[in-house]
């Protein structure tokens, strides 16, 4: 909110502090009630008076304030408009700011992210779209506030799977093959495998054998090991690349092998584990969930059990302040249950581990389900998603230099906005028109939008700050635009604070339909240079402001569309 904190001071009185007011405002829903509205109400039972009472006399310290243009009381509300020109005349300091929306609140406080987290020897699928753009943003945003962000991989790397990949290889197929094949083609023997193994269950001895030689560090089973692993991270590097994220670490379930035991020693000690069936478990009875599983009869550990020396070691290695887990809800009980037993162990961070939940992805012809195969690999969404870009730019511009990059640009910028312009709890149905139309709730329309900016800017050359008409823009359309600039950032720090990236994706997308309304309402440039100079500020400022919104969801700002 504009002028909030001064607003708050001038309006505290010795019953009602400025904290108390600031937390009090309210952005009136219609914009013509004003800019900030300050609902009396909750006054009234300290003061013993009606709230419009407590609204007319709170008015009286506003006279004379020099960025308040008027109030008005209605009701118990207070209403107050702000002086636009002196709101507008902030834009020239946001105009030098290298850090748009960003801040300090973070003050060097550690964040560990695990995000993206995808499990090897597998393809890239839909299903880790979501973790991987929600965290991807999460960690820019974080790291836009001024914390420092450890973004952490924690790669599926261990299980019964790979003693299984590695019968199939062993039956039909080679570590040389495999080594200069794709994930694709390592995919395809774990399928076969599958089915082979549905009539041959002495297939599933084989494997459980292999996994048993990979657990006991056998050089010739980790050597196939080794070789899954650089297959799927060459090919996941491809993909992160397009989709710009980046982690600082990619300690998964293997690099914890080795880090249990301390933990279920913690947990003997402190008499959480009992035995059932032979395995090692915490029972959870007592809060309504099933037992945590932690070794199984056969002595092997789980993903609980990573989860649990996990969370040991970054406190340890990080001493986060918060520790967040941006994993599907499918998930949810998993997490409750780790979440439990650490807080049983008494771990040190307990109170600061959060799951960060969300939504399926399904596409428009049904949803995916991957034992049945009928998974939607990513990298076919991205470049079919290019593929349809490079026709849509084709079609409208088919003389822009660069078709190839925009393409990708707006392809998989397209892939990307899609898994962040919702609340992450949502189920989304994934649809190539939908997110590719230039003239909806779209990365391309952003896009287009700041390209629309950048063009403008070419053709109206260099503006002198110096000479300035500011009422060029502070008619209704132009001030709607100024406000929605110089709001960015409260937008990142409540996307930081609710841990929901879209609260950016929408302020985007508002400041870029506010700006198109003004640009079609109001030419840029224009013979009077005081009023040009405004107008292009504006245009600069608005194009900076998407420009860096887009960056913090992980999507390209093509200068020319
Ligand atoms: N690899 C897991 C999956 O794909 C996600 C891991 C999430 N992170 C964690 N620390 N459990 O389902």
């Amino acid at each position: 909110m504009l002028f909030d904190k001064q607003l708050a001071s001038a309006l505290a009185t010795d019953q009602i502090s400025a904290d108390d007011i600031l937390n009090a405002f309210e952005v009136p829903k219609d914009n013509k009630l004003g800019d900030v509205c300050l609902p009396c109400f909750k006054f009234s039972k300290v003061l013993r008076k009606a709230p419009s009472q407590i609204a007319n006399e709170l008015a009286t310290a506003l006279d004379g304030v020099d960025f308040v243009e008027k109030y008005q009381v209605v009701g118990g509300y207070l209403n107050v408009y702000l002086n636009r020109e002196a709101i507008a005349k902030t834009l020239i300091s946001a105009l030098g700011n290298e850090n748009i929306g960003g801040s300090d609140e973070g003050n060097g406080k550690t964040i560990c992210l695990d995000y993206s987290s995808v499990n090897i020897a597998k393809p890239f699928h839909i299903g880790h779209l979501s973790t991987t753009v929600i965290g991807g943003a999460l960690y820019r945003i974080f790291k836009h506030l001024g914390y420092n962000v450890v973004g952490i991989n924690h790669l599926g790397d261990w299980g019964t799977q790979f003693g299984k990949l590695i019968v199939a290889t062993r039956k039909w197929s080679s570590l040389e093959e495999i080594a200069k094949n794709d994930e694709y083609f390592l995919n395809s023997l774990y399928v076969r495998y599958h089915q082979e193994s549905e009539n041959n269950p002495a297939l599933d001895d084989e494997a459980r054998a292999w996994f048993k030689r990979i657990e006991d560090g056998d050089s010739e089973a980790n050597a196939y090991f080794d070789t899954f692993k650089d297959v799927t991270m060459r090919a996941v590097s491809k993909i992160y690349d397009r989709l710009k994220i980046t982690f600082d670490s990619y300690n998964g379930e293997s690099f914890y092998n080795d880090k249990m035991q301390p933990c279920l020693d913690e947990m003997e000690s402190k008499g959480l584990l009992e035995i059932s069936e032979g395995a090692k478990v915490v029972n959870l009875d007592e809060y309504g969930m099933p037992p945590c599983l932690l070794v199984k009869a056969d002595g092997a550990s789980l993903y609980a059990t990573r989860d649990i020396a996990a969370a040991y070691y970054r406190k340890k290695t990080y001493d986060f302040s918060k520790c967040l887990y941006v994993v599907a809800y499918q998930q949810n009980l998993h997490f409750k249950q780790v979440f439990k037993v650490l807080e049983l162990m008494d771990f040190a961070g307990k109170d600061d581990m959060e799951h960060i939940a969300f939504g399926m992805v399904s596409m428009e012809d049904g949803s995916m389900s991957t034992r049945q195969g009928r998974v939607v690999w990513l990298k076919e969404v991205l470049d079919k998603a290019v593929e349809k870009a490079r026709a849509i730019i084709e079609e409208k511009n088919p003389n822009l230099e660069d078709k190839e990059k925009t393409a990708e640009s707006v392809g998989v910028g397209a892939v990307v906005f899609s898994a962040l312009w919702n609340n992450r709890i949502k189920d989304i149905v994934f649809s190539y028109d939908k997110v590719l139309n230039f003239d909806g709730e779209t990365a391309p329309y952003v896009q287009y939008t700041y390209a629309r900016s950048k063009s403008a800017l070419r053709k109206g050359g260099d503006y002198d700050l110096n000479n300035v008409d500011f009422s060029a823009i502070l008619d209704d359309e132009g001030y709607e635009v100024v406000k929605s600039v110089l709001t960015f950032g409260d937008s990142v720090k409540q996307a930081a604070k609710l841990r929901e990236p879209c609260v950016v994706t929408r302020h985007i997308v508002d400041l870029a339909e506010k700006f198109n309304r003004f640009y079609i309402g109001h030419r840029i440039v224009v013979d009077d240079e005081a009023v040009k100079n405004a107008r292009l500020m504006l245009t600069d400022v608005v194009g900076r402001t998407i420009k860096e919104g887009l960056a913090l969801l992980g999507i390209d700002a093509p200068e020319v569309m």
